[in-house]
């Protein structure tokens, strides 16, 4: 179980938070999130266009209860400058069961967590889209809840309810208290919005939309780089409404991505 884990990493004097640093709730176990067989863990830059419909989640070990995903995003810009920035709920999903059976994703073993009775979400997804304001990295943060216990208990139920009605200023910490359920595992990934001046791109590259595409939509500039070979990548606009995709070289190195979203970028194209 869990819990053994848990232990092992506490007395190591090792335990490194899956959640951003100096988020709360934090949590120190891990989580498998991914969309398709990208993983999104760790923190890792996402291509927007990847994020567009809700990850697969799973944990290394199986889970027995039922348990609820809570996604936020604690990096929406203050209406005003210099003021604070607040938390937006991206999703909700309670009614998540462990799989019986393990399956790979992105190479690491999960167990799933799905949703087999169909339970229909406490506050449906949304896909990441940070705007072209400071802070242009998001950190979206999943928090795996321990929910079992709830069937039996409407208040914990209603708080968790209730609070999914509220997208903005929403306060994962204040309803995970609220709520009086246990935090298993956390993750985030970050998505930037790197929409870049005109002379910062070095090529652009005609991109087939799968809507109605337009020529003059603005790429998507989120910089993936190989560490190996940090020279250029080329990355593609959001499929979903067509737009330019865009070749520029990556000299920033706190966006270095992994070998996941080079494969994504590339087969986007
Ligand atoms: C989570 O941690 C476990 C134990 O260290 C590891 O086996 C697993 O690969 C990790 N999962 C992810 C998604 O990194
Ligand atoms: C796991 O297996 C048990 C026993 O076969 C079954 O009752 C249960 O529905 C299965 N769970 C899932 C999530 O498939
Ligand atoms: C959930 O939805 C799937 C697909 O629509 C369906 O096959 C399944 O029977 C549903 N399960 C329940 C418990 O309603
Ligand atoms: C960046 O932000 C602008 C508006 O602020 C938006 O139109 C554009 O779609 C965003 N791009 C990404 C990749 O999120
Ligand atoms: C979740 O809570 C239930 C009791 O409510 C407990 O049996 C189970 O072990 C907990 N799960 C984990 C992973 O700690
Ligand atoms: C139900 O949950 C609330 C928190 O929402 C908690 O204060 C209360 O003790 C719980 N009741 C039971 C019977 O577990
Ligand atoms: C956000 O919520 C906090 C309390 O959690 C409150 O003090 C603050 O005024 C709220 N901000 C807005 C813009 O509603
Ligand atoms: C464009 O490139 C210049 C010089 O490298 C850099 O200072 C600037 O921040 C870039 N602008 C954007 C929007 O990336
Ligand atoms: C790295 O990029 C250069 C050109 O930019 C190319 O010639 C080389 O094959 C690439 N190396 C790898 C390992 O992809």
């Amino acid at each position: 179980m869990l819990s053994s884990t848990f232990i092992a990493v506490a007395l190591a004097g090792a335990a490194i938070a899956f959640t951003p640093s100096g988020f709360q709730p934090a949590s120190t176990q891990n989580m498998t999130v991914a969309f398709g067989n990208t993983l999104a863990i760790n923190g890792k830059e996402m291509q927007k266009a990847d994020t567009a419909t809700a990850p697969t989640l799973g944990t290394s070990q199986r889970l027995f209860g039922t348990y609820t995903v809570m996604m936020v995003d604690p990096d929406i810009p203050p209406a005003t400058a210099g003021g604070a920035t607040s938390e937006l709920l991206h999703w909700m999903q309670s009614g998540l069961v462990s799989a019986n059976t393990s399956t790979t994703i992105g190479g690491v073993a999960t167990f799933e967590l799905i949703n087999p009775g169909n339970t229909s979400a406490i506050a449906s997804y949304i896909q990441p889209s940070p705007p072209n304001k400071a802070p242009n990295t998001h950190r979206y943060t999943q928090l795996l809840l321990n929910t079992t216990a709830m069937g039996s208990n409407t208040t914990a139920l209603n708080t968790l309810m209730t609070a999914g009605k509220t997208r903005t200023n929403f306060s994962a910490v204040n309803v995970v208290k609220a709520a009086g359920v246990a935090i298993i595992a956390g993750n985030s990934f970050d998505v930037t919005n790197g929409t870049l001046v005109q002379s910062n791109i070095t090529k652009t590259t005609s991109v087939a939309g799968s809507g109605a595409a337009s020529a003059t939509g603005t790429g998507s500039g989120t910089r993936a780089s190989d560490a190996a070979n940090a020279s250029s990548v080329t990355t593609g606009a959001p499929k979903a409404t067509g737009g330019v995709g865009e070749t520029f070289h990556s000299g920033n190195g706190a966006l270095i991505a992994g070998l996941g979203a080079l494969a994504a970028a590339v087969a986007m194209l």
